[in-house]
């Protein structure tokens, strides 16, 4: 346990120095935006922001944060892998150099913070009661639905609104694209395009080693 207490100090390090390169990286893209704030698109919700104060307090004796932790960070492997097979004969060209150098960067820690997740969450995880095993199942439920909808006042649309004040010719669309985007939430292909086997195949495996997420497949494609 002194152990991975170690590495998990370690890891808290090396996130507040990913924090950073983020934040610098969108500063350099777009300095206007990203003077004052480091979440222009994405300030959380209040709901948002009252699961993070649950998670956190109840992290001690719940698994449910760490099935996120090892959903987000496994997906950002394949986010750097996806962003790096894009080409220049993709129809908006390839990515960005910078970009790409971040989440390559990214990367290198990333994947070493996945096995801590597991090493974490085998650590814990058997020995929640049948109560702390509902609650959360229940809880994950909520967050990923939080986190994986589009809402008629989340960053899809703020990013709409940023477009449109970039590109005012584009002002007549805002109607359509913004309940485009809000129907999203019911486009399977789009909610596959977030959390799939092939995205996140470890998580998808651990999930479904655990029973008290049998009802995502309610909902996510393909889970079943
Ligand atoms: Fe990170
Ligand atoms: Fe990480």
């Amino acid at each position: 346990l002194p152990l991975l207490r170690q590495l998990l100090m370690e890891m808290l390090h090396e996130e507040g120095e990913h924090d950073a390169a983020f934040a610098a990286l969108n500063r350099a893209s777009r300095a206007d935006l990203y003077q004052q704030t480091d979440f222009f698109f994405f300030p959380p919700s209040a709901r948002v922001r009252s699961l993070i104060t649950a998670m956190g307090v109840s992290a001690r004796r719940l698994a449910h944060p760490l099935w996120l932790l090892f959903f987000i960070e496994e997906s950002s492997l394949a986010l750097a892998r996806d962003l790096a097979a894009i080409g220049e004969d993709h129809e908006l060209g390839s990515v960005e150099p910078h970009w790409l150098a971040v989440h390559q960067e990214h990367t290198h820690d990333e994947r070493r913070h996945t096995l801590i997740d597991r090493l974490v969450f085998e650590s814990c995880y058997g020995r929640r009661g049948r109560v702390a095993r509902s609650v959360d199942g229940w809880m994950f439920e909520r967050i990923l639905k939080a986190i994986l909808y589009p809402r008629a006042h989340g960053a899809g649309v703020r990013v709409v609104e940023q477009l449109i004040r970039d590109y005012p010719e584009l002002a007549s669309l805002r109607p359509t694209m913004v309940r485009e985007i809000v129907a999203l939430g019911r486009n399977p292909e789009f909610l596959a395009s977030l959390l799939s086997q092939r995205l996140a195949p470890r998580a998808w495996k651990l999930f479904h080693r655990c029973p008290e997420l049998d009802t995502l497949a309610g909902w996510i494609p393909g889970y079943a």
